[in-house]
């Protein structure tokens, strides 16, 4: 705790060549954001998967930019040597690159976070290269995309075909080439996260995608066993945080209720005069 110090845009093509690898995970609020400023993990990322774990939404498709910069702004605050990753959330960048800049800009603008990113492959070059052009770091996102799951048959593996696979190699390049410093790489066979991995010099973030990529990124509620609804395949969960919480409660109802808390240790013992009617 104390001495970490925040990653720059250089040391994210430094690890690559070094083949230093690093952590990434989600926060959404302020005090999860300093908890993982306390942790040695490197990135935080504002995911619109905030629609499902902080809003209880079904998906990712409702969530709007007033959400995201909601929930962006206070992660900043608590995370102040962590690099911030700022989700473009579905429909903020579909309609133009005009419409893409400006929703990246006020992303930038109103939260202060250090990149922006997007889904999606060669498709979204225009996008990606008119808001690099703006100044403004930009990470990709190919594989399962989940903004767009429904178009790629729902919520599953992507490039488990010859010709898929390439296309994920393909998109990475095109990805590099207009300007990302960086691409997750989301739900794919690990032979294909390799290859990603080996046909770039920008960091792949792996979710899902094997141990050969640069980068491992977890949703912190799945990897604390916080989330209840759901565990995908690729999610080690490396504690009991929600069996915790539960637990905690119970003692707190169960001590209310037979009156063991709050002792004097928990209460303000100041002897006043209380008068009489
Ligand atoms: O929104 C999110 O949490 C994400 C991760 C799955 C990378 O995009």
């Amino acid at each position: 705790m104390g001495d970490k110090v925040k990653m720059t845009i250089s040391d994210f093509k430094k690890f690559k060549e070094e083949g230093r690898k690093f952590s990434y995970v989600t926060a959404y609020d302020y005090t999860t954001a300093s908890i993982v400023d306390d942790s040695d993990v490197e990135i935080i990322l504002v995911g619109d998967s905030l629609g499902m774990i902080m809003l209880g939404y079904k998906g990712t498709e409702s969530v709007t930019m007033d959400d995201m910069i909601h929930h962006i702004r206070p992660v900043v605050k608590g995370a102040p040597n962590t690099w911030v990753i700022g989700d473009m959330p579905f429909g903020s960048y579909n309609v133009s690159d005009e419409q893409a800049i400006s929703n990246a800009n006020r992303m930038i603008k109103e939260t202060n976070c250090d990149c922006i990113k997007l889904e999606g492959g060669v498709e979204m070059l225009s996008r990606i290269k008119a808001i690099v052009g703006a100044g403004i770091n930009v990470m990709g996102h190919i594989g399962l995309t989940p903004q767009t799951a429904s178009s790629l048959g729902g919520f599953k593996v992507q490039g488990g075909t010859p010709e898929s696979a390439k296309k994920l190699i393909e998109d990475s390049k095109a990805l590099e080439k207009a300007g990302c410093f960086s691409i997750v790489l989301e739900c794919v066979p690990s032979v294909v996260g390799k290859a990603v991995a080996e046909a770039v010099d920008i960091p792949i973030l792996g979710i899902g995608a094997g141990p050969y990529v640069d980068c491992q990124v977890l949703v912190t509620q799945d990897l604390l066993d916080m989330y209840g609804d759901f565990k995908p395949k690729f999610v080690k969960q490396f504690a009991h945080i929600r069996k915790a919480m539960v637990d905690g409660l119970n003692e707190f109802h169960k001590e209310t209720i037979s009156g063991e808390f709050p002792t004097p240790e928990y209460s303000f013992n100041k002897k006043v005069e209380i008068p009489e009617d």
